[in-house]
């Protein structure tokens, strides 16, 4: 008998092109979207979303006085379509401690760089600036610490010689769109859990850098 597909929510603040991987990829992936938040009303990801008829919400912000209370009307939202994971897709809102206690070992990110090198903005001119050789994407569980939580996947791009920024990112982007719903799959089928600030693949502990590939 096949297993019911595990219910995810996605938070986005933007483009969505994440969310779109997500969506092409959730018919073989075991999961399924039941809904799609927005912290931006004119986030080009819920017109995806409404495309592939999944509810939207929007919760702006700036309707709340203080991070908490934005926190709290979210988790109220997500809680409404009762989800086994949370899916944060360029969602650009740091979270509060009871938002990420609430969902501990429930929420998943995807940040673009080799965590734990380049944490915040703007990675692409950073790594650019620096002179690296390697760039690429990072899958991991969202924990109080800001781009801290235990990796599960990355994705190694290489700095070419001569590459922009938008060049750069857009091979990055590449890589983000392969390997996160294959992450959100992974955790779909109970393969892959946060357990003691680590994350487990498959009942072994997954080192610094999660599982690691080499983009071709
Ligand atoms: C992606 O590149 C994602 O890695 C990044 O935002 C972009 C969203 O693009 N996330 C972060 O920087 C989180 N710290 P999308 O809206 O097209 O999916």
């Amino acid at each position: 008998m096949s297993q019911a597909p595990c219910p995810i929510v996605v938070l986005i603040s933007g483009n969505g092109s994440n969310l779109q991987a997500l969506i092409d990829q959730s018919a073989d992936g075991g999961y399924v979207i039941c809904g799609v938040i927005s912290n931006k009303p004119d986030a080009y990801g819920l017109e995806r979303a409404a495309r592939a008829g999944i509810p939207t919400r929007v919760i702006r912000h700036q309707d709340f006085p203080d991070r908490e209370s934005f926190d709290r009307q979210l988790m109220a939202q997500i809680d409404s379509f009762a989800p086994d994971l949370v899916v944060l897709a360029g969602f650009m809102r740091i979270l509060s401690a009871a938002f990420v206690n609430h969902y501990a070992g429930s929420v998943l990110n995807i940040h673009p760089s080799l965590l734990p090198a380049y944490r915040g903005t703007h990675t692409h001119e950073r790594v650019l600036e620096a002179g690296e050789k390697e760039h690429g994407v990072s899958v991991h569980f969202v924990t109080e610490e800001l781009d801290g939580g235990p990796v599960v996947l990355q994705a190694v791009v290489p700095v070419l010689p001569g590459d922009t920024r938008d060049g750069l990112a857009a091979r990055v982007a590449q890589q983000e769109h392969r390997i996160y719903p294959r992450a959100v799959s992974l955790f779909a089928a109970g393969r892959l859990r946060m357990q003691g600030n680590e994350a487990w693949l498959d009942g072994e502990r997954l080192g610094a850098s999660g599982l690691r590939e080499y983009a071709s």
